[in-house]
């Protein structure tokens, strides 16, 4: 059966149609039976070389767990002619965790009648009012199961109460994903459930609302600037085709500036929090929430005038149900201007005249629920040739039930008896970049402070220090703000109007250092984290920092892995894999819902233009000036 595809853009996302178009030649090519997950299913990206050919071959990529066995298996699906064409097993991985067997595992530890005792125990009656959020279990267990651990929670209503007020000490349920049955209760011992006062965040919950908001309206009576054509977007110069993976979420494809290339490809494709707090309960505790998980189920429906303001157009996004079924997400997408001050600016006092312009960017962004955590995902573009990615941290702190008074050093108290142990939010950008050209080469550009000498005798000169990153072993770096050092992405094939290569520079946002030793458990898994910046030669299957399947994973896979065979980097197709994040001391502020903490970078042009390549944004309208 051929997928009935209508799509002419090579790197549009699969349909819903064709999802389950994917899934029907998987399962009649081979004999699955009914004990089968599928992991993800995915548009197999066409090479750079198939999208300037023509149309490329439209295929899909499947992750497929067979439970019975525990094997994992990936298919490729040609959707041109609706059959499998490749099929291979992965053995000796644990696959991503789907969030419908988050949902079965939940359900299987609240049913369980040593749950029960041990909730029975702690006065608690009713399960319906108990939540359980089951977690991936890092590498702290064996090896050969796939499991997943659930804390819990006590709501006071079904209505959208916040569970996370109310921990329940110390109660701990391990499930074998693969069968559903509950391995273990853990029980760390009794902890009077806290009584929830203070933790509700809903309107009108605990004060009034403030009466002294306006309105503000955006209006923009002509319509946004932007044009979308499917999944094709242009603006200002800028354009770009948004793609969405299960994995990633939001993916930015082909991003060119008045036709010349950039970024090929540019995601956020790994997010690892790793919590500080050895208290048995939650010692366990460190997410990879794109590789452990998956980020595209996960996104919410925009709503217009919550999440974005002004002329909005709203991509929908479809992903796969662990039984191979089409999901809907609409609104999954959403893209809008923003008014962000001015542009530039000049006053002439000699002459009193004043020239500005404003800048505006493109915001194409999503919001992702992962458990307790929103995280939204907002890529900008300038009027300025600068691109820019902000990551929004907001939802609830992941709580844990500790004695009144004494959450230990390594949490913070948000309300009596309710604690939020410290951790850090890594996230990981893979920016395949392809400025004006595929070859590139990446260079280290750092201030050089120069000594006292004859030709600075006042001591306070200094120049720009450049180092070409050679090969992928010179190439791993790290932050050093003192000599605000950055990396610049040069084409080997044009030359500004100065006779410099044409570049983009890496300006790198809060550069947090982990925390975990080196030598941890998580580190192992997680060892992209050893440096804020890697870059390799493009391979179209090294796609994620710490592997295809870092869940339970004993480590040893991805950057760390393939950057051994230390490839030249020179005028290579050149990947930049950039990690930045937040360092998380929870705060009293924090708690019932957080307060949004951002964190991000920005990829902005060095000499890739021959000047301000703003100069022709006209003034602002009348309304702005007295006159
Ligand atoms: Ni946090």
């Amino acid at each position: 059966m051929a997928a009935p595809s209508v799509t002419t853009n090579p790197l549009e996302p699969l349909t819903g149609d064709e999802i389950v178009a994917a899934v029907a030649a998987v399962r009649e090519a081979r004999d699955l039976g009914e004990r089968v997950r599928f992991v993800s299913v995915e548009l197999r990206e066409p090479s750079k070389d198939a999208l300037a050919g023509g149309r490329p071959p439209r295929e899909a990529f499947l992750v497929v767990l067979t439970n019975r066995d525990g094997m994992t298996h990936e298919a490729v699906v040609s959707l041109d002619e609706g059959r499998l064409v490749d099929w291979r097993d992965v053995p000796g991985v644990h696959p991503a965790i789907h969030i419908d067997e988050f949902d079965d595992a939940g359900n299987a530890i609240v049913a369980d009648p040593r749950f029960r005792e041990a909730l029975a125990k702690r006065g608690i009656e009713d399960p319906d009012m108990v939540m359980v959020d089951p977690w991936s279990i890092g590498c702290f267990e064996d090896g050969d199961r796939r499991l997943a651990r659930g804390l819990a929670w006590l709501r006071a209503d079904l209505e959208g109460d916040n569970g996370y007020s109310r921990p329940i000490g110390g109660l701990v349920g391990v499930v074998d994903l693969n069968t559903m049955e509950v391995v273990r209760i853990d029980d760390h011992g009794l902890l009077p459930v806290p009584s929830g006062e203070g933790g509700d965040y809903r309107p009108g919950a605990l004060s009034p609302p403030r009466t002294d908001v306006r309105a503000y309206e955006i209006t923009q009576p002509d319509g946004p600037s932007f044009t979308l054509d499917g999944h094709q977007l242009a603006w200002q110069g800028w354009t770009l085709d948004v793609g969405f993976t299960p994995r990633e979420g939001l993916v930015l494809h082909r991003i060119a500036h008045a036709g010349r290339p950039v970024c090929h490809r540019a995601s956020i494709a790994e997010l690892v929090i790793p919590y500080g707090d050895p208290n048995p309960t939650v010692a366990f505790k460190n997410a990879f929430d794109i590789g452990e998980y998956g980020l595209g189920p996960l996104v919410n429906a925009l709503q217009l005038g919550c999440d974005c303001l002004g002329e909005i157009r709203y991509l929908d996004a479809w992903v796969n149900d662990s039984r191979g079924g089409a999901v809907h997400l609409p609104n999954a997408i959403c893209i809008h201007e923003e008014d962000t001050g001015i542009l530039w600016k000049h006053f002439d006092y000699r002459s009193g005249r004043t020239d500005v312009a404003r800048a505006r960017r493109l915001v194409v962004s999503c919001i992702a629920t992962v458990g307790n955590y929103e995280y939204g995902f907002y890529w900008y573009l300038g009027q300025d040739g600068g691109i820019g990615f902000e990551a929004k941290l907001t939802g609830v702190l992941h709580t844990a039930g500790v004695p009144e008074g004494d959450p230990g050093p390594h949490a913070t108290e948000v309300a009596p008896g309710v604690a939020a142990s410290v951790h850090q939010h890594f996230f990981c950008a893979r920016l395949d970049m392809d400025v004006d050209g595929t070859r590139n080469t990446v260079v280290e550009i750092e201030a050089l402070p120069e000594p006292r000498s004859a030709h600075n005798p006042d001591g306070h000169a200094f120049s720009t220090d450049r180092r070409v990153l050679d090969r992928e072993s010179a190439a791993r770096r790290s932050v050093h703000p003192p000599l605000a050092r950055r990396w610049r992405v040069e084409s080997s094939e044009r030359r500004n109007r100065l006779g410099e290569p044409t570049a983009y520079e890496l300006i790198p946002g809060e550069g947090i250092e982990p925390m975990a030793l080196p030598d941890s458990e998580f580190r192992r898994r997680a060892r992209f984290l050893d440096h804020h910046l890697w870059v390799t030669p493009f391979a179209p299957d090294e796609r994620y920092p710490a592997g295809e399947y870092p869940n339970q994973s004993p480590g040893g896979d991805g950057l760390e892995r393939w950057t051994k065979a230390d490839r030249p980097l020179q005028d290579e197709d050149v990947v930049l894999w950039y990690t930045f994040g937040s360092h998380h001391v929870p705060r009293l502020e924090d708690w019932p819902v957080m307060p949004v903490v951002r964190c991000g970078f920005e990829l902005r042009p060095v000499g890739f233009f021959d000047r301000n390549p703003a100069l022709d944004v006209p003034p602002p309208a009348a309304h702005c000036h007295p006159d």
